[in-house]
């Protein structure tokens, strides 16, 4: 399959390309898009053989839902049986913005994109290119990250290329996205909010506004009693990079100490290895391959470096990597269930 190529200024979205996109949608093609978390690979949400088409592209397992993205809260009646009341509360404070809300689903949504539930995810994107292209295709768009399933999702253009080029209609080029990690996932299905995935927007962010508390997520490692629920795609090793990746947790030293001893043995048995660390770390280690996520004074720098990096170490051939950790940073939740998951909880500790 031909993949076209379409680059449009994020900051500026020129209406006439927009509608080039728009009509694959409207014509049941998939199209990749940036938006504010990572780029999203869509079809018109209630064409139940263009979203199939989503799965096959994607090589994603049938029973894990999609997100239907919205341009304006008064398409939600098409979308849910009702709208709760927590729903409308977290819409008015985050939406357009990076937050999903799972809620029952209306008769309209194909059960193809809930893997067979009665509730269905859905997010108002606030990204310029995002909107524009659900306005102008005049219909919600459902959108998983535009990744092949099991990859790092996409935050650059060259991601979505690499995964997908040749598998679908077109994919947009919007530049850099401007955050580098997924929504914040929170069911507002049943009377107790329940926090499926963290993002940018953290726990505190979403029962403050609710003013009540909630539940979840299960992401710290040493958790194990939490049974939280999660998101079905949650389930799957997810944004693994081809390298084994290793995180280490624990006081700088040991960290410092850890990473040291094991670059040692990596050499021995000539295996590539790598640092992936804050950019505090950077001179201690200037003599190995070293991937800096940004400074520890500034999380959001680290949340959007992470994909990219992680995309870096496949295109260096890295085979074996240790990251420090950041559980500490205010984001850091989020931050660490990404690399928890790249890291097959792999987790190397201080006794
Ligand atoms: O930021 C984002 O959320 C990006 C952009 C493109 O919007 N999208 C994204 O989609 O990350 P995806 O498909 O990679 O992740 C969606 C997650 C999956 O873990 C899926 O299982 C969960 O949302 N999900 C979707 N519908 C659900 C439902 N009805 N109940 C529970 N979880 C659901
Ligand atoms: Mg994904």
């Amino acid at each position: 399959m031909f993949t076209e190529i379409l680059a449009i200024d994020a900051k500026k979205p020129d209406s006439s390309l927009i509608d080039r996109a728009a009509d694959v949608i409207k014509q049941g093609g998939l199209v990749a898009f940036p938006t504010e978390t990572v780029y999203g690979l869509g079809a018109n949400a209630f064409d139940g053989t263009a979203t199939k088409a989503i799965y096959e592209a994607k090589g994603r397992p049938s029973d894990n839902p999609l997100i239907v993205h919205i341009a304006d809260k008064k398409m939600l009646n098409d979308i849910c049986a009702s709208v709760p009341e927590d729903a409308v509360k977290l819409a008015n404070a985050f939406w357009p913005g990076p937050l999903t809300l799972i809620v029952q689903k209306s008769e309209r949504i194909p059960a193809a994109i809930t893997g067979g539930r009665e509730t269905v995810a859905v997010r108002m994107p606030s990204h310029p290119i995002a909107r524009m292209l659900i306005e102008r295709s005049q219909t919600a768009i459902a959108a998983p990250s535009a990744n092949r399933s099991g990859r790092p999702s996409p935050s650059r253009f060259s991601h979505v290329y690499e995964d997908l080029n040749r598998r679908i209609d077109m994919i947009i080029d919007g530049g850099d996205v401007p955050l580098g990690l997924e929504s914040t996932i929170v069911d507002v299905s049943d009377a107790t909010p329940k926090i499926l995935r963290l993002g940018f927007l953290t726990k505190r962010h979403i029962s403050e506004t609710l003013n009540k508390p909630v539940i979840g997520p299960k992401t710290k490692m040493d958790d194990k009693t939490d049974t939280a629920p999660k998101a079905p795609g949650m389930k799957y090793q997810h944004y693994a990079p081809k390298a084994k990746l290793s995180i280490v947790f624990g006081k700088e030293d040991f960290f410092i100490q850890t990473v040291k001893n094991r670059l040692i043995m990596a050499k021995r048995s000539e295996t590539k290895a790598a640092v992936i660390g804050s950019e505090e770390q950077k001179e201690i280690f200037c003599n190995v391959p070293f991937y800096s996520l940004g400074s520890r004074n500034h999380p959001e720098e680290i949340a959007h470096n992470l994909y990219d990096i992680l995309h870096q170490l496949d295109a260096d051939g890295i085979e074996e990597a240790y990251t420090e950790s950041f559980y500490d940073l205010d984001i850091g939740d989020a931050i660490m269930d990404r690399l928890e998951r790249a890291a097959a909880f792999r987790i190397i500790r201080q006794e």
